[in-house]
C-alpha cells in the first residue's frame, strides 16, 4: 500500500482526480469504480473542471458505483443515483448508459445483486476503484464482519453508519436500514485501488488501517491482501497516526 499524505481536503481532491486523469488518458474506455459520500466530492469538482476544459473526455468511459441504499428510487434526492448524476455526471460528457449503479427499488433485491455482479464481470475488470472509508472501517457497506469473499449482497447498515449518514436526511429513521453493496471479493477484483480519507473523524480508522492488521472486524484492512493500493489522506485524518509516531 502507497500512502501519500496531502496538506489538506484540497490538495487530496487534486492528487485523486490526478490519479482519475490519468487512467482515463491512458485508456479512453477506461472503467471507473465510484463511491460517493462526502469525500469525492472535491475529486468529482476536480474532474468536472478537467473535463470542461476538454484535458479528459468521459466520452467512452464506464462507471460502476459501489453502492445503492435499499428501497430509495432512483429519483430520491438521498439516492446514490440522484448524488452521481448531481455531483458528477451531469456536468461531463459521460454518456449516462455507461454508468452504472445498482437498483435500490429492485423486486427481487437478491436477484439484482446477481444482475449487477454479472455486469461488474462482463464490463470490467474495474480500471481504477474510487472508495470511501467509513468510521467504523467499512469500505462500500461491508459492515465489519463481513466475510471476505463477499460478493454483491444485501447488506444491514450499522447503528453507527446510519447515525453518520444521517446528516444527509432529514429526520434521522429516513436513514435506509439497508443497502446493495459491492462484495468484498469484488471490490478487491479492481485493477488498481485508491482509497481516499480526509479529517479528524477518520484520524482513528486510518491509525487502524496503518496498524496492517488484517481483521474481518475491520472491513478496509482487506485490502493488505491487493496488489495496488494507495491511500490518499489529508493531515487531519494522519493526525492520530502522526501522534503515535511522536511519542
Ligand atoms: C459510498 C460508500 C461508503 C463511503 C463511506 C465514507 O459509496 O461506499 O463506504 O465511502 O461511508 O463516507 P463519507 O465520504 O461521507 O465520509
Amino acid at each position: 500500500m502507497e500512502v501519500i499524505v496531502l496538506k489538506d481536503y484540497e490538495e487530496m481532491s487534486k492528487k485523486a482526480a490526478e490519479i482519475v486523469e490519468e487512467t482515463v488518458l491512458a485508456n479512453e474506455h477506461a472503467v471507473l469504480g465510484l463511491a460517493t459520500g462526502s469525500t469525492p466530492v472535491g475529486l468529482y469538482e476536480n474532474l468536472i473542471e478537467g473535463n470542461q476544459a476538454n484535458r479528459v473526455s468521459y466520452k467512452n468511459v464506464k462507471t460502476i458505483n459501489l453502492d445503492e441504499y435499499l428501497g430509495l428510487s432512483k429519483d430520491h434526492s438521498q439516492s446514490y443515483h440522484v448524488f452521481m448524476y448531481e455531483q458528477f455526471f451531469k456536468h461531463i460528457d459521460i454518456q449516462l448508459e455507461n454508468t452504472f449503479i445498482p437498483n435500490g427499488t429492485a423486486e427481487v433485491p437478491e436477484e439484482e445483486c446477481a444482475r449487477f455482479e454479472k455486469l461488474i464481470d462482463e464490463k470490467g475488470p474495474v480500471n481504477l476503484q474510487i472508495l470511501g472509508i467509513g468510521t467504523n472501517g467499512h469500505i462500500a457497506f461491508n459492515e465489519p464482519g463481513t466475510d471476505p469473499n463477499s460478493v454483491t449482497q444485501v447488506v444491514e447498515l450499522n447503528e453507527s453508519t446510519r447515525e453518520d449518514n444521517a446528516r444527509f436526511f432529514e429526520n434521522s429513521e429516513d436513514v435506509p436500514t439497508h443497502a446493495i453493496s459491492l462484495g468484498l471479493k469484488t471490490i478487491l477484483k479492481g485493477e488498481k485501488i485508491v482509497l481516499l480519507a480526509s479529517g479528524k473523524s477518520k484520524a482513528e480508522a486510518v491509525q487502524r488501517l496503518l496498524s496492517k492488521e488484517v481483521s474481518i472486524d475491520f472491513p478496509a484492512s482487506f485490502l493488505w491482501n491487493h496488489s495496488n493500493v494507495t491511500l490518499l489522506i489529508d493531515e487531519d485524518a494522519y493526525s492520530a497516526v502522526r501522534a503515535a509516531n511522536a511519542r
